[in-house]
């Protein structure tokens, strides 16, 4: 047998330690076609810890119980994939109808919250930062509240550092040149937008009634990863940290169900949005 083959061995009892441990730490229902998924996202691991298979990995977590070999495991199996302006529908829907409204609602106090839930690296929190600049917000309170699971992309957001490759996805090259400063091979957030957005670890699955409440909800690109009986209870929980008329948005191949009671569904062009009742 090769050594490659052997870091990536999965007993079957050790593949369904793995499900249960993702399962019950953060909510994703990883199915049982997914070797392929635990096999390179764990063999690093596999090889920091000088292991010779998931296997070993698997025995290590079972004898020390140590809660960081078990955090690393669930964030290497996490997603983490975002980008500037992702569904760039959305964020027109937000600058030319919800705006508008809430700039008019608000006159007097000038305060705005949102919210960024499962912000992972910070893109969709500041996509939306920068978008309120744009529209001549500076002078306003604005509060962006960006959270994840993953301490890891939490500690990332909070830099305001992207490379390159981050930049080039989704960004405007005017607002890349307004926006960021180059930081050696990197790009740095300019304060006027880091300053608008806080970043915290937090568990959908929680309670997060007190986070609220909020004008705006992304929670885009996150449901497709858990079951039903848990989609529901984050979309409950969600709908409690909303003012009356705020905006949830989802992603925009996810589908929402079983949300009439909590939401009223909006479309404007091609975009949905579930309107808080
Ligand atoms: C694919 S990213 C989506 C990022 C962004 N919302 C977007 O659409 O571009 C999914 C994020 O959800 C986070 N996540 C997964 N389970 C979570 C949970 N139970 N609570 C909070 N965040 C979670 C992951 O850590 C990951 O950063």
């Amino acid at each position: 047998m090769s050594s490659e083959a052997q870091i990536t061995d999965i007993l079957p009892e050790n593949y369904r330690f793995l499900q249960a441990h993702i399962y019950s730490q953060v909510g994703i229902v990883l199915e049982d076609n997914k070797h392929y998924l635990f096999e390179s996202r764990l063999a690093p691991i596999v090889q920091q810890f000088s292991l010779g298979s998931i296997n070993d990995l698997c025995a290590l977590m079972l004898a020390k119980r140590d809660p960081k070999i078990g955090q690393q495991v669930v964030e290497a199996m996490t997603t983490n994939e975002t980008y500037f302006y992702r569904d760039p529908g959305q964020y027109d829907a937000i600058r030319t109808v919800l705006l508008p409204k809430l700039m008019e609602e608000r006159k007097s106090t000038r305060k705005m919250r949102f919210w960024s839930a499962a912000s992972s690296t910070g893109q969709e929190a500041y996509s939306l930062a920068m978008l309120l600049l744009n529209e001549g917000l500076k002078d306003w309170n604005i509060q962006i509240l960006g959270t994840d699971f993953s301490s890891k992309v939490v500690e990332r957001a909070r830099t305001g550092v992207y490379q390159q490759l981050e930049v080039n996805r989704g960004l405007p090259a005017a607002q890349l040149l307004k926006y960021f400063r180059r930081s050696g091979l990197e790009w740095q957030l300019t304060e006027p937008v880091r300053r608008m957005a806080q970043f915290e670890t937090i568990d959908l699955r929680k309670c997060l009634r007190t986070l609220g409440p909020f004008d705006l909800v992304f929670c885009r690109n996150v449901m497709i990863y858990f079951d039903n009986k848990t989609k529901l209870n984050i979309m409950k929980e969600l709908h409690g940290t909303m003012f009356r008329g705020g905006w949830l948005l989802l992603g925009s191949t996810e589908a929402a169900f079983g949300l009439e009671d909590w939401f009223e569904r909006k479309t404007f062009g091609n975009v949905t949005v579930f309107v808080a009742r």
